[in-house]
């Protein structure tokens, strides 16, 4: 072939070859990115296994990552993806594979311990992970980006090696380039960053509690790592929003308004969305008072510079821990028979909120609403308005009274139960945290959680998995300043209850779905138990800041090491102590359950919602999961659920996610459940389905760990035989 011509013939080549990825993109024969796509929709055209062909459907492979720590509860909450006919995912410590779609062969392995030398061992936080970010400039650079600890790793994805001119030899820290000194603060992060063009666009995840970074969201250069841009979540002074803080400096101070859930990118028009969180510390306002932008918000960005360009904030002042739990979903609606490009998102309280994707004006109208403010807390003013939208009509109940009791308890239970409730404010989804106890219901994890809605774009459905548990917050005055001559166990209980007992409760034996500490000198030394302290497990954040004589004094308490709990305590003044030592801490983070470990309401516990999104009405609705001592009698509770859903063309809706660790299919059109099978371990995890090979693959993380189950260490490909 003469030379000119085979230049033509390569161009053409190279056209046709990166029209057929776009292909695969935009027609969702593929699974890309987290979310199935950067539209996050969850969504699949395949139809090989449809309605009539499910019921067949077997597992074909299994992949072990070989890594399991049942000990303490390891989990996997990744949404893998595939590239290539290779599949990416993370293991339960923090390893990322790389296996062949097919078979499930591995290929490659990293692991991120291997490249921290030394003492940085003692900084490396297992966070979770929810799933990697692929970029290619289009030739032979291929890569992988997870974040691990506070650390975002480019990883080759041919070779499974560190990419050595990314930032620091193939990482960045995530603690820099936050405008504000952050070394001894907790950032990691659980979602992988969104990729546009050559910009990798992240949140974090924060601590919640006193000592927090903010939650600023940045774009780093895929090929360098370098900081590209970054928008304050946090305004700095000069920047729109900062007038919504009454102290003009909170910016230097307060952590949190972190896009933890993820980021979405609209290509064409080139705009990111991300869903914020609440401000630090979640439930004493005090430090913080004012409307707080940009916690709890759903933010349009501009991806080439992070410029704003509108915002919508769900939680007014949020002192609820009310995060925007998931990043929203690019949808197109028709209303009033016109065709809306929109971006709808599901909330914590059960809310679905439509937005015009360009403008933000809103698809069904928001009224602002009066809620109570009145608040016995010292220095807490409450915000007198919530946003309620008009429609989808909320796909949880939203209020607790005492006709919602659990009926199915025995009477003695139900009576413990009631008496309970009368004691408690309940009945407004807004009542303000209290002494007295304040029930949260839709709970701390939804409503809606990070699993995330998904979309059908033929039907314009939306589909939302929800949780029904009620929690109970209580409030506890705490004695901020230590007393003149403190001994190591009168600190460390004083610091525990300031730092710790948020979540391992007033007693120590845990709360929520965080564990006892009770006895727990048997399992750690005070070395061990420093390096935990410091360095974080997962959702436990890592305690930097504190002093070693503060550490010290914890662990002289929490470990009972009496030969220390006589000594001498000396605090060393922080400066940033006027600021993280609050007046007010909370007993834990406590589920309201009966005698017999079940909800005090009334089922259902979990649900799974299909919701009309061009009328807002409700399609169907349906427990998900069971609990087989009621299953047997023929009554369906649900069960508390973790980790999104998948729709199919093929006319199918498969998820995990249920406590009792099936993999279930049901008809999207009619809700009927048509293939269950169980699972190695419950998947906290949402699916992905591909093709490869011309076959039709669902391939879920199976990592339990989670509601007290037992943890797993595999990942389960699904097809028809
Ligand atoms: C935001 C909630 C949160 C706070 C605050 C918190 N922890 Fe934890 N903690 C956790 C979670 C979650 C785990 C389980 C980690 C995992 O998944 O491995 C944990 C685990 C632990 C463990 C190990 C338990 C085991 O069975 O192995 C110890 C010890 C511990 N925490 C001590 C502390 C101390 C001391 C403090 C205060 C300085 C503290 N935690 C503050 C959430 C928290």
């Amino acid at each position: 072939m003469p030379k000119t011509y085979s230049a033509f013939f390569f161009l053409f080549a190279v056209i046709i070859f990166s029209a057929c990825k776009n292909e695969e993109k935009k027609s969702y024969t593929g699974w890309r990115s987290y979310g199935g796509g950067n539209e996050n929709i969850h969504y699949s055209s395949l139809t090989e296994i449809d309605t009539n062909n499910v019921q067949q459907l077997k597992p074909v492979w299994e992949y072990h990552t070989n890594d399991v720590d049942t000990a303490n509860h390891s989990q996997i909450q990744c949404n893998p993806i595939m590239i290539d006919g290779i599949v990416y995912g993370t293991s339960p410590k923090m390893r990322l594979f790389a296996i062949d779609a097919a078979t499930g062969k591995e290929k490659w392995v990293f692991n991120p311990f291997d490249s921290l030398a030394g003492n940085k061992m003692a900084f490396f936080v297992l966070n979770n992970c929810r799933g990697v970010s692929y970029w290619t400039d289009g030739n032979q650079d291929k890569r992988i980006f997870y974040t691990a600890g506070s650390w975002l790793y480019a990883v080759d994805a041919t070779s499974g090696k560190q990419i050595i001119s990314f930032g620091d030899s193939g990482k960045i820290d995530l603690h820099d380039g936050l405008d504000r000194n952050v070394k001894d603060l907790f950032v990691t992060s659980t979602t992988p960053p969104a990729v546009y063009k050559d910009l990798l666009i992240m949140g974090t995840r924060v601590d919640e509690g006193p000592a927090a970074a903010p939650g600023h969201i940045r774009a780093f250069d895929t090929r360098t790592g370098k900081l590209r841009w970054i928008f304050h979540t946090i305004p700095h002074p000069g920047e729109a929003g900062y007038e919504s803080w009454d102290d003009t400096t909170a910016y230097k101070h307060i952590g949190g308004a972190n896009a933890w859930s993820g980021i979405i990118v609209d290509e064409k028009r080139g705009i990111v969305y991300a869903s914020t969180g609440s401000a630090s510390f979640d439930f004493y306002g005090g430090k913080r008072t004012g409307n707080d932008l940009y916690a709890d918000c759903l933010l349009a960005l501009d991806a080439n510079t992070g410029k704003r360009i509108w915002h919508f904030q769900d939680v007014h002042h949020d002192i609820w821990d009310r995060d925007f739990s998931s990043p929203g979903m690019l949808v197109t609606v028709t209303n009033s028979g016109k065709q809306i490009d929109a971006i709808a998102t599901t909330t914590k309280t059960g809310f679905v909120f439509v937005f015009n994707r360009e403008t933000g004006e809103p698809v069904f109208p928001i009224t602002e609403t009066p809620v109570p403010t009145e608040t016995s807390l010292v220095g807490e003013k409450v915000a007198p308005t919530q946003p309620i939208p008009s429609l989808p009509k909320p796909f949880v109940r939203q209020s607790f009274t005492e006709k919602d009791i659990n009926h199915l308890l025995p009477d003695s239970s139900y009576e413990d139960i009631r008496k309970k409730l009368a004691s408690y404010k309940t009945g407004i989804m807004f009542n303000p945290p209290s002494t007295q106890g304040t029930v949260i219901f839709p709970g701390f994890d939804g409503g809606g959680e990070w699993g995330g809605p998904s979309f059908d774009p033929e039907t314009g459905l939306l589909y939302v998995n929800a949780n029904e548990m009620p929690w109970v917050l209580t409030m506890v005055a705490l004695k901020q300043d230590s007393k003149k001559q403190e001994t190591f166990l009168e600190a460390g209980q004083r610091l525990y209850k300031a730092n710790c007992m948020s979540c391992h409760g007033t007693d120590r034996k845990g709360s929520g779905n965080f564990p006892s500490l009770i006895n727990i000198e048997k399992k750690y030394k005070e070395d061990s138990f420093n390096f935990l302290v410091s360095s974080g497990r997962r959702m436990m954040p890592a305690f930097k800041q504190l002093t070693a004589d503060e550490r010290g004094a914890i662990a002289s308490f929490v470990l009972s090491i009496k030969k220390n709990q006589n000594n001498k305590f000396v605090e060393v003044p922080n400066p940033e102590d006027a600021w993280r030592k609050l007046p007010y801490s909370i007993t834990g983070y406590n589920k309201f359950l009966s005698k017999e470990g079940y909800p005090a309401i009334a089922p259902p516990w979990g649900t799974l919602n299909a919701i009309n999104l061009n009328t807002g009405e409700l399609s169907w609705k349906d427990t998900l999961g069971n609990y087989p001592e009621f299953a047997a009698k023929g009554i369906q509770t649900g069960t508390e659920n973790y980790g999104g859903s998948v729709i199919t063309k093929g006319g199918l809706l498969f998820i995990g996610a249920s406590r009792d660790g099936k993999f279930r299919a049901y008809n999207k059109r009619t809700g009927k459940l048509l293939f269950e099978s169980t699972l190695p371990a419950p998947a906290f995890a949402t699916p992905a389905v591909f093709e490869h090979n011309g076959k039709e693959f669902i391939v879920i993380a199976c990592g339990g760990g989670k509601l007290n189950t037992t943890s797993g260490d595999s990942y389960v490909a699904f097809a028809l035989p």
